[in-house]
């Protein structure tokens, strides 16, 4: 894969995570497009980010947007990459203090942002993918972003958990769907990184989060999920497999 003839997208690549990793990829050579549901300056974005960095806004749970997206990235080239980012919480108990039951709209919302954006983002760039001239056997390799709370999900994440636990089931199945077009799929399940969805907690509250990871005793630093991302776009052998990057932490349950 060479970087200055590829292009790669980075879906919520406004927010922390995202925007890491298109900054490590621009570096690269490559042309990042970046796309969000945020409103976004491009001039800055690309002034932090990297000058081959370009911006479509979209919402990545729409066909019409993201085909827009994949439109604007083949028209720079060969789409060999996808780094897909966005999701969030939906804090909230099963039954509530006031004995309501979690209002199923909100459910579905959770599974639709965390879920099927996951998988619209999937099946549209691996159709792109697809067209492109294989090298070496592969035309495309895709990271998707679960979370560890797919595993150990903690007290009021029920939505997010079911939603990334669906992101980490359909890795190995989208890797052996893909095979044979030569499109890999590899996950990455962060613990507690230092972005934007945690900048509503207190400095305090971030620095106790920190200390509960086993070690390094720290938030995880985007870039250190950058890297990730890089490594699993980049390694051919590297197929079907979700990483948790997470300083060895095991959430409790609260
Ligand atoms: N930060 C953490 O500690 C952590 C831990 C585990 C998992 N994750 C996961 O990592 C991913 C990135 O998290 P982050 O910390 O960078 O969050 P972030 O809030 O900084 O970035 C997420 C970005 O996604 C965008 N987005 C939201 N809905 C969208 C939509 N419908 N279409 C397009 N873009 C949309 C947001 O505008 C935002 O810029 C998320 O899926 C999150 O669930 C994060």
């Amino acid at each position: 894969m060479t970087d200055t003839s590829s292009v790669f997208v980075v879906t919520g690549g406004a927010g922390g995570l995202g925007g890491a990793t298109a900054r490590l990829l621009a570096q690269g050579g490559a042309a990042v497009v970046v796309t969000d549901l945020a409103e976004v300056d491009e001039r800055e974005l690309r002034a932090r980010l990297g000058e081959s960095v370009t911006y479509v806004r979209g919402d990545v749970c729409s066909e019409a947007d993201m085909t827009a997206v994949l439109d604007h990235a083949a028209d720079r080239g060969a789409i060999r990459g996808l780094v897909h980012c966005p999701g969030r919480g939906f804090p909230r108990r099963i039954v509530d203090r006031d004995g309501a039951p979690f209002p199923l709209e909100q459910f579905e919302t959770a599974v639709r942002l965390n879920l099927v954006g996951t998988f619209n983002a999937l099946r549209l760039t691996a159709a792109r993918m697809a067209t492109n001239a294989a090298d070496d056997g592969e035309r495309g390799a895709i990271v998707l972003t679960a979370s560890v709370a797919a595993w150990d999900g903690q007290v009021g994440q029920v939505a997010y958990a079911a939603a990334k636990s669906g992101v980490v089931g359909m890795t190995l199945c989208a890797a052996r769907d893909l095979a044979d077009l030569g499109i890999r799929v590899n996950t990455i399940a962060p613990g507690i990184f230092d972005t934007p969805l945690l900048a509503r907690f207190s400095d305090e509250v971030r620095e106790g989060l920190g200390a509960s990871v086993t070690f390094p005793k720290r938030l995880g630093d985007p870039a250190e999920y950058a890297a990730m991302a890089d490594q699993l776009l980049r390694n051919r052998y590297m197929n079907g497999e979700v990483v948790r990057l997470d300083g060895a932490i095991r959430m409790a349950a609260r």
